[in-house]
């Protein structure tokens, strides 16, 4: 039995590692890479936890939360913003939308439907890419990993992720659309470095996760020509390709991580691989 205390964990002075996944583009796994990363290291008993930025919330209902909004005494990451808490008071227990359980190990930062005025709220801030930056030190030291999941466009959110984290995770499907939202990225993160390098930012993609999610098998080919595409561009940083898998909206239906869900089906299989490939846990 783990009887783990749900409370924040304390600053231990651990080394943590700040991952932030993204692409410019919608729908190109993020959120289920995220969720399915953080449970699978949680289940190695890494301490982990995922800071959600999309006001679509779909971290938060993947972590225990279907509705953040609908509770007031829940924190969120807009009240992070608009400084009614710290981020560190911002942190709570992930769960098992299925059980209802704290899920051991895991913590998240909930988003709210507020997070769309982000741009507004921040925009009096000098130097506002750095709001994440100035926040994440009081995080460090209490978890071994810590991810962003990042809303579908590189906006302050996602900037402000990026400048913050250590590793930047890009996720794509074998699509041309996710695939040129990667290179967009690219751009956008040098450019962003040009003016936040001396943060010790990361400075390009450090990781490339594809998820396939082909809708119609009849299109395999074109999918396969696209990953084969993205091997070549980004060589050995492109880690385990996660294929279709019915399980993935399966667990996005029941609000949990594919690696909860389901641990043995071939997309958590992959997922826990590419936790491994990134040396996240052995
Ligand atoms: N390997 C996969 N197999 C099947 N469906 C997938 C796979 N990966 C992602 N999906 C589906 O793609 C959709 C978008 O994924 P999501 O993680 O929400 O992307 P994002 O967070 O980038 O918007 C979801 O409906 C998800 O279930
Ligand atoms: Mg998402």
């Amino acid at each position: 039995m783990t009887t783990d205390i749900p409370t924040l964990p304390e600053d231990t002075g651990r080394e943590t590692r700040v991952l932030v996944c993204t692409n410019g583009s919608a729908g190109s796994g993020k959120s289920t890479t995220a969720a399915a990363l953080a449970y699978a290291a949680a289940k190695k008993k890494k301490r982990v936890c995922v800071i959600g930025l999309d006001k679509q919330r779909d971290i938060s209902r993947l972590l225990g939360y279907d509705d953040p909004d609908g509770d007031e005494d829940l924190p969120t990451m807009y009240d992070v913003v608009d400084k009614i808490c710290s981020l560190a008071e911002a942190v709570v227990p992930a769960k098992d939308t299925k059980t209802k359980e704290v899920i051991p190990n895991l913590w998240v930062v909930l988003e709210s439907k507020r997070l769309d005025e982000l741009e507004f709220k921040l925009a009096a801030e000098t130097a506002r890419e750095l709001w994440l930056h100035r926040l994440i030190g009081e995080l460090r030291g209490r978890f071994d990993l810590v991810i962003f999941d990042c809303p579908g466009d590189v906006k302050l959110a996602t900037i402000g992720a990026i400048i913050a984290s250590d590793e930047v995770v890009g996720c794509t499907k074998s699509q041309e659309k996710e695939a040129r939202g990667l290179t967009e990225l690219e751009d956008k993160i040098a450019d962003v470095a040009r003016s936040y390098g001396h943060t010790g930012m990361p400075t390009g993609i450090d990781w490339v996760v594809i998820s396939e999610g082909v809708d119609h098998k009849s299109q395999g080919k074109v999918y396969k020509d696209m990953e084969d595409q993205l091997r070549e561009a980004y060589g050995d940083i492109v880690l385990e390709t996660v294929g279709d898998d019915v399980k993935v909206p399966e667990a996005y239906t029941a609000g949990r991580p594919v690696t909860l869900y389901a641990p043995d089906c071939r997309a958590a299989k992959s997922f826990t691989k590419i936790g491994r490939q990134m040396k996240l846990y052995r």
